[in-house]
């Protein structure tokens, strides 16, 4: 027959110290407590920001156009244009209800998919329901001799950029 000790009746190791063991628990749950505090306090207090990309564009060198071109850029929503008379940039979104909008190659203009507004490639509106044509946006050789293009500013028609 084999004896069991209760458990009441056990004995602890000799460095245990009941004490020392919930005081490292409180503080454990203190630290605890303390970096979520600090972790919420940084997302409240930092600022609710959307970041966008940026207005400049880099359509990079004048010369990779061929003249007569017509080149849409599907990121960054612009159409960059190289004529007889210079270089221009137009805004590819549709003034109506903003929809984006394609060069037609065959026919030489720019059609919106959505309701059917066609422009020359000049931005003037041909027809269709777009109330503005579409905008011109400033355009400017950089240091580096890259072509660029700030979609926020809008400049009046007409005004090519010569190089
Ligand atoms: S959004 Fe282009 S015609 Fe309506």
């Amino acid at each position: 027959m084999s004896e069991t000790t209760p458990a009441t009746t056990r004995k602890l190791p000799a460095d245990f110290d009941r004490r020392a063991f919930f005081t490292k628990i409180g503080l454990g749950s203190l630290g605890i407590a303390a970096a979520g505090t600090i972790v919420f306090s940084y997302e409240y207090l930092s600022p609710n920001v959307l970041y966008e990309p940026s207005a400049i564009i880099n359509a990079g060198k004048p010369e990779s156009f061929a003249l007569n071109s017509v080149t849409m850029d599907v990121n960054s929503g612009i159409y960059l244009v190289r004529a007889d008379e210079g270089y221009f940039a137009l805004n590819a979104v549709c003034t109506h209800l903003g929809c984006l909008t394609a060069w037609n190659q065959d026919l030489g203009i720019i059609a919106c998919p959505c309701h059917g507004s066609k422009f020359k490639r000049t931005g003037e509106k041909i027809e269709g329901p777009a109330p503005k044509p579409l905008p011109w946006l400033k355009t400017w050789v950089s240091d580096e001799g890259d072509l660029m293009v700030d979609r926020s500013t809008d400049i009046p028609p007409l005004q090519y950029l010569r190089i």
